[in-house]
């Protein structure tokens, strides 16, 4: 298949628009497109299609027990699609969407099992993003769209990345630029009595906490005990962000992580092999061997989720054999990246 690849910040308004109504019919019609939306770019299907919804499967090479989230632009689809909202739903709806926050719900009859995963719920998002929103409008139904990535690898945060992945696989990609935060939203089940985080993002812990009172962290998510449970989320359980080399995560102190790094990349360039490290600002010059990648300041974790997946990737590319990576205090923001982090390392950690 030819996948048209269409640059929308070379267009004027007149040309985006057929654009956008190209793309929405592929979507209407059961086709795939990928966009860009705030967090990293999409796979969209049309959520209420469930043959449409098996394509991105297929594409992905995801396993199907997998469900998706479903893209909306306005809040009145969220009542076509879930059964019941509860008032702390609306509460975070009004504070955090459009935005990097995806609700599970019970969902409603018109939401095929072949979206969901098989489950009687559905995670639904409103994506805060130009080119997400329009497409949306204009294809007049949910959107599904898990990231745009083939299963297993990091998600994408440019077109590029998206390319390498579905180029020939899919109708069109949009490209609307990188994306704004880099890591995938923040999943809160709603169906509980008090909300659980299914998986960490840009909106935090603490963030949810301060609006509802009390909040949840899945058990699976918990750092030490978590692989003992099952994930609520089943796409949490695969190993998942991954990049193609092994990857060690060195925890602790920052300068003795630094050291330790060292010494691990002194050996393994000693063995022949090529290292990536992946380190921030203010550890870049303790490093002088191996390919050395900054993610951005610890004192803005924003840049660190922002840069992390296209690290992973570029790390692929250049073809190293092993990586080292800096660690980072599991709270806020941090919550998230160390979460990404731990699942590219495959639980592989070392405390100094
Ligand atoms: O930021 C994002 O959320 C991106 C962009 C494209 O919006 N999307 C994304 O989708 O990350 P995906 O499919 O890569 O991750 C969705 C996660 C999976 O871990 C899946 O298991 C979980 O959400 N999920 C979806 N529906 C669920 C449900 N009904 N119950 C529990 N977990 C669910
Ligand atoms: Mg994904």
């Amino acid at each position: 298949m030819d996948t048209k690849i269409v640059n929308l910040q070379l267009l004027d308004e007149k040309e985006q628009d057929a654009v956008y109504e190209e793309a929405a019919g592929v979507i209407r019609k059961g086709g795939l497109v990928a966009f860009p939306t705030e967090t990293v770019y999409g796979l969209g299907a049309n959520a209420l299609d469930e043959q449409a919804a098996a394509r991105i499967y297929a594409a992905k090479g995801r396993p199907s027990d997998n469900p998706l989230i479903a893209h909306i632009s306005r809040e009145e689809q969220l009542e076509e699609i879930a059964a019941y909202i509860p008032e702390a739903a609306r509460i975070l709806m009004k504070n955090y969407w459009p935005g990097p926050l995806t609700m599970i719900f019970r969902k409603k009859d018109v939401v095929p099992r072949g979206t969901t995963g098989g489950l009687d719920t559905v995670a639904v998002r409103m994506p805060d993003h130009p080119v997400a929103k329009r497409l949306i409008d204009a294809a007049g139904v949910p959107i599904a769209a898990p990231s745009a990535n083939i299963s297993g690898k990091p998600s994408p945060t440019t077109a590029q990345r998206t390319a390498e992945d579905m180029d020939g696989k899919i109708e069109m990609i949009l490209d609307g630029g990188p994306c704004r935060i880099g890591i995938e939203s923040t999943i809160v089940d709603m169906t509980e009595e008090v909300p659980v985080i299914l998986r960490p993002g840009f909106i935090t812990f603490e963030m949810l906490e301060e609006l509802l009172g009390a909040v949840r962290k899945d058990k699976a998510l918990d750092a030490k005990e978590g692989q003992n449970f099952r994930p609520k989320a089943p796409g949490q359980k695969y190993r998942h962000y991954a990049p193609k080399a092994p990857m060690t995560l060195v925890e602790g102190d920052v300068e003795n992580a630094a050291a330790k790094i060292r010494e691990l990349t002194e050996v393994s360039v000693r063995e022949g092999k090529k290292v990536g490290i992946i380190c921030t600002d203010e550890t870049i010059s303790c490093y002088e061997q191996g390919i050395v990648k900054s993610m951005g300041s610890r004192a803005r974790l924003e840049s660190v989720a922002h840069n992390l997946y296209e690290i992973l990737r570029e790390f692929d590319e250049a073809g190293v054999e092993v990586i080292y990576s800096e660690a980072f205090p599991s709270d806020e923001l941090g919550f998230a990246v160390m979460n990404r982090l731990v699942k590219a390392a495959g639980h592989k950690e070392i405390q100094v």
